[in-house]
């Protein structure tokens, strides 16, 4: 039996994840589902979205399925928070985040298929697949503003290209370090390459700027071409970021294994997701070797909280991204089927596209198809 950590979150995150139960538990997968406090309102109550009794359940379990939270700055954060904790230091971090980081959850898996009958489709022959890498880059967290004293010695001794902000005031400059490591690199264009191994893909399209960011964009791409060597027969294709958009519009339908940094991963995977049907279908995987969560793209669209109203699949094809994870092939592929056939079939359409079926009737619908 899986031990699975259930994290519905905030808002819509509720309407969706109860939706999904529907259909794993039509699925009869043997699995024990354990709630886990994450969101809003644990910030709010205890100073803490993702409290310390939710990191002891996800550490004693298999993996988790999230829904999503609400998250906002640093100022409304602080005067939400309950009078007695106001004042006190408490500083809101995402959950989220904090999870790919404690858990090293390198891998951040977001396939953007197009299912036939969808009228959202840009195209109906898009298939492809976006590894970002989710620990390092520019999220990593090494940021400055203002700028110190030793920070900004160390940088202006040890880069000319500093000359050029030599009378602007610290106070003045704000700094994001974009940070690859050869580590972070390897494994995130091996595990694009294993599976473009595993699913017959001829070819692994990186997507950097190399020319430009010599040296971090530079590192990824001769590290890229030698996890390649390993690979024989399938082709890495090196693309810039900004002309990838381009042909990411144009071609769509040319490209199956995408592999890139942080940011960059996190723009191409929205344009991606939705050139296929936009929130409700995105779906993602945060993946560790040891550990796993899935989650939809989505936020917790505070305005459709709990009316059961918006479109469940994106966290249905997240729950089939930890079937396959968990190697339960069979059920992953009878969920994709049936949510296939739902849309195919076209009767069943939540809002967004274009119908006005509710969360569960769309939950009910999949699940007869199982
Ligand atoms: P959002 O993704 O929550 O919603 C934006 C709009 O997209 C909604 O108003 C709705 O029109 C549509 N939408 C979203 N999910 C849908 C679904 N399943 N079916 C149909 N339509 C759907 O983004 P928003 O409004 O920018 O953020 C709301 C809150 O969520 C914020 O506090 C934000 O910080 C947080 N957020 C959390 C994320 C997460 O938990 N991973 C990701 C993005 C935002
Ligand atoms: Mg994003």
């Amino acid at each position: 039996m899986y031990r699975i950590v259930w994290m519905p979150g905030d808002g819509i995150g509720n309407d969706v994840m109860d939706a999904a139960r529907v259909v794993l538990d039509a699925l009869k997968l043997d699995a024990q589902y354990t709630h886990a406090d994450i969101g809003w309102e644990f910030w709010r109550s205890e100073g803490e979205a993702l409290p310390p009794r939710t990191i002891d359940i996800l550490k004693s379990s298999r993996c988790a399925l999230f829904g999503a939270i609400t998250s906002k700055p640093k100022e409304e954060a602080e005067a939400e928070l309950a009078p007695n904790l106001r004042g006190k230091g408490f500083i809101y971090r995402s959950p989220i985040v904090r999870l790919r980081q404690m858990f090293d959850l390198y891998t951040n898996l977001r396939p953007c298929k197009a299912y036939r009958g969808n009228s959202l489709n840009y195209r109906d022959d898009i298939d492809l697949v976006v590894f970002r890498e989710n620990t390092e880059g520019l999220y990593a967290g090494v940021e400055f503003h203002p700028l110190p004293d030793d920070v900004r010695r160390a940088l202006d001794a040890a880069s000319p290209a500093m000359r050029a902000f030599k009378d602007i005031a610290s106070d003045d400059i704000a700094i994001t370090a974009r940070v690859i490591t050869r580590r972070g690199a390897e494994r995130i264009v091996r595990r694009a390459f294993e599976y473009a191994q595993k699913h017959g893909c001829k070819n692994v399209t990186l997507i950097e700027k190399p020319n430009v960011l010599r040296e971090t964009s530079g590192l990824m791409t001769r590290v890229a071409r030698q996890v390649a060597q390993d690979f024989r027969g399938i082709e890495l294709w090196e693309t810039n970021i900004d002309a990838m958009m381009m042909w990411l519009l144009k071609n769509p339908q040319q490209y199956g294994v995408l592999v890139t940094s942080n940011l960059f991963g996190d723009v191409v995977s929205d344009l991606c997701a939705q050139l296929v049907g936009g929130l409700g279908f995105a779906a993602s995987g945060n993946i560790g070797d040891q550990f796993a969560v899935f989650e939809p793209t989505h936020g917790s669209a505070p305005k459709y909280a709990g009316q059961n109203k918006v479109n469940p699949i994106a966290t249905f094809l997240a729950a089939k991204l930890m079937l396959d994870w968990l190697g339960e092939r069979d059920k992953a592929a009878r969920l994709e089927n049936a949510i296939a056939a739902v849309i195919a079939e076209g009767r069943v359409r939540t809002y967004d596209m274009g119908g006005g079926a509710t969360t569960m009737e769309m939950a009910d619908a999949v699940a007869m198809h199982l």
